[in-house]
């Protein structure tokens, strides 16, 4: 273990020794000087974790010290110690930004107590940092996995929105990474040292949401035995992450519109309001826009959450990602080495993945475990992905149980086909296989 270092400036030499005597002990190593000048010195060319200094000495005094301190070294924990009756310049040190002060005549029980407690200061604190980047390196964007072009889009986007204050809006299909991309963009944006609190819209019964959001206070319903918090107080001075947007109530949309509008809230049961300063992260798998056509989704308030809006693509429109994210995913169940056989790979590669990359994510997991030697062979993947392999036509069917319209079918291939060769009859034809007079024929048939 790293040892403490206690630098101790003190004039005045038979309590310099015992102030060495009482704090060396096998844990730290100490330092100490007569005059303030001796102690600069020294610091120049070393670091030391916590510094006791006498405030009264010739030449360079401890507050002189001290402010030499804060310039070069602010992480350095600094007690002063004062004379009797010189209570004003321990305060003044203090606000200079000493950490404590010790008043002549001390014990060595007070002088030690003192010290361990800023040592023990100064280790969260230097913890709570080294947590603080592991959480950032873990909300990276080099933790989230892509180099389609799609991708690229995406990590370009979230790289120019992170670090400002606009709502986003995070669009994608259940399990395109909505969550993970909203957590970076908390982290890499100026309020990354503040919270991130996530809430599931949909999984709260809509009775209790607002309450969720924006706290009770005691008595405000039956089951409100004490004031509570909502969210969005938890969250303030950071990002609150809106999951299913879409299934918020008329009721519940029109009171996070008014909090958006007024950026305070109230507590349910209480008439006072107070002040958030929250960025909301909204997320939809549902198309919002329609709902929005259809009344079901405010039209204010969507554009209120839509400032920007990010949207994930499934994965299989970006199939040339899978085999990074395999990589990942092998490294993150601790099996960075495993190969994967040529035919598995073929039902990986042609699978439509309904739950994108969650469902990979799984899939790579049950694999890990399913798999007979070193490597993934097609038995140690899921019935599902084996069974898929309908392909027809180079098209991959997924029939569903609630059957087809045909004539839908036939009119959506048609469109798509027009679509692709931007309208040019003679190509669609071709592409379908059919003549164009037929084409045009069906194409009139459908009104496309
Ligand atoms: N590009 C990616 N790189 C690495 N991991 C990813 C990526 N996209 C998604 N994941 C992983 O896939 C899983 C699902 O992601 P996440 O929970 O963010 O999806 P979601 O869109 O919020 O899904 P849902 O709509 O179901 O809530 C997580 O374990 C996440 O880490
Ligand atoms: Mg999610």
């Amino acid at each position: 273990m790293k040892k403490n270092r206690i630098l101790i400036a003190e004039d005045d030499v038979s309590l310099k020794r015992i102030m060495e005597y009482t704090l060396a002990d096998s844990g730290t190593e100490v330092f100490s000087f007569e005059n303030g000048k001796m102690a600069l010195d020294f610091l120049k060319e070393n670091e030391v974790d916590l510094i006791i200094s006498d405030l009264a000495m010739p030449e360079i005094t401890g507050m002189d010290l001290l402010r030499a301190v804060q310039k070069t070294m602010p992480d350095t924990l600094f007690i002063m110690i004062t004379a009797y009756g010189t209570i004003e310049t321990a305060v003044e040190a203090m606000k200079l930004g000493a950490y404590d002060y010790l008043t002549k005549p001390f014990s060595p029980d007070e002088l030690s107590l003192v010290a361990k407690k800023a040592l023990s200061m100064k280790s969260l604190v230097e913890e709570n940092r080294i947590l603080k980047t592991q959480l950032v390196e873990h909300y990276s964007f080099s933790n989230i996995v892509g180099k389609s072009d799609k991708m690229k889009e995406v990590f370009d986007l979230m790289g120019r929105v992170a670090q400002t204050n606009s709502n986003i809006l995070i669009l994608g299909e259940s399990g395109t990474g909505k969550e993970l991309v909203a957590k970076a963009i908390h982290y890499h944006s100026k309020r990354s040292s503040g919270p991130f609190v996530a809430v599931q819209c949909a999984a709260i019964p809509v009775t209790l949401l607002e309450s969720e959001l924006f706290g009770h206070t005691k008595g405000a319903f039956t089951g409100a035995i004490k004031d509570r918090k909502g969210k969005f107080e938890s969250a303030d001075g950071g990002t609150i992450f809106l999951d299913e947007i879409a299934e918020m109530s008329p009721d519940m949309q029109a009171k996070l519109l008014r909090v958006i509008q007024e950026r305070e809230v109230q507590r349910v049961g209480s008439n006072l309001s107070f002040k958030v300063d929250v960025r909301i992260i909204s997320a939809t798998n549902q198309n919002l826009s329609k709902a929005v056509e259809q009344k079901r989704f405010r039209e204010d308030l969507f554009y209120r959450l839509n400032v920007i809006s990010i949207s994930l693509p499934p994965l299989r429109e970006k199939k040339e990602d899978i085999p990074i994210l395999i990589k990942h995913f092998l490294k993150k169940f601790g099996q960075p080495d495993c190969q994967i056989e040529k035919e598995a790979w073929d039902y990986l590669l042609s699978y439509h993945w309904p739950g994108n990359v969650r469902e990979l994510e799984n899939v790579i997991e049950r694999a890990l475990v399913l798999k007979k030697g070193e490597i993934i062979m097609k038995d140690a993947l899921p019935e599902n992905i084996l069974k898929s392999d309908k392909k027809i036509g180079g098209i991959v069917m997924d029939l569903p149980e609630s059957g087809i319209n045909f004539e839908e079918l036939e009119k959506e291939l048609i469109r798509l086909a027009l679509k692709k060769y931007d309208g040019n009859q003679t190509q669609a034809a071709k592409f379908l296989g059919l003549s164009r007079p037929t084409l045009v024929y069906r194409m009139e048939k459908y009104g496309l």
